[in-house]
């Protein structure tokens, strides 16, 4: 069976502590680490980019890296993530007028594949890239900043892509914690990223493994 993976987001966390904060994550239990990539274009924010990354992957030896890659040319940043060290790119196929070719480039560069959907992009529009990926990304709240509330609206696509896929890595991400959980797995998600309810939890280690215990059962 699939396994249940949690990858903590680090955007709303003390980001001058970037490695400690990272490190504390993966000592709580962390699965991957989900790293979100904003270029102030493609959403109304900024993060950070390819050089911040290699330098927590420098200190950061093992772990698995994924990068939401919330950009307006993904093909842009695939070979400096790659050299950064990232596993996992993941990226929005809205904006992409050529997704194969993106998914491709990827690969070549030896990272796993994860496409992207915004809460309004219909399944129809992945459809047909889905045997070449390795991931699926369902948004549960408007890219672009962590806090927000969770859109259960979007459950039905999770529970669409589980029943047609039952092999398929799918991931949602925003507004995710212990309240909910249930619905995401409920739906058939298996990789849970979970921003401010992981980085504000009182006891980090138990609410990852409350979220891991209720996608795994
Ligand atoms: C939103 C980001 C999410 C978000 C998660 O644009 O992609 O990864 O930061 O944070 P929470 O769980 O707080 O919504
Ligand atoms: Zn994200």
């Amino acid at each position: 069976p699939l396994r249940a993976l949690i990858g903590p987001s680090i955007l709303n966390s003390d980001l001058s502590k970037l490695y400690e904060e990272s490190q504390k994550l993966l000592d709580n239990g962390a699965d991957y680490l989900h790293l979100d990539v904003m270029d102030g274009h493609f959403v109304p924010n900024l993060t950070f980019g390819h050089p911040v990354v290699k330098c927590l992957r420098s200190k950061i030896k093992e772990a698995f890296f994924e990068t939401h890659m919330m950009v307006s040319n993904p093909e842009q940043w695939i070979a400096p993530m790659a050299d950064a060290g990232v596993d996992q790119y993941t990226f929005h196929i809205e904006p992409v007028p050529d997704i194969e070719k993106v998914c491709r480039k990827i690969k070549e560069s030896g990272m796993k594949v994860g496409l992207a959907l915004k809460p309004g992009t219909p399944l129809s529009d992945v459809e047909k890239y889905i045997s070449i990926a390795d991931m699926v990304l369902i948004m549960t709240v408007e890219p672009g900043f962590g806090g927000q509330k969770f859109m259960e609206n979007q459950m039905p696509k999770v529970q669409w892509l589980r029943e047609h896929y039952p092999l398929l890595n799918i991931e949602v991400d925003g507004g995710v914690g212990p309240s909910t959980i249930e619905c995401c797995a409920k739906a058939g998600a298996n990789m849970i990223v979970s921003g401010t309810a992981v980085i504000g939890a009182q006891d980090q280690a138990a609410t990852i493994k409350f979220l891991r215990d209720t996608v795994q059962k």
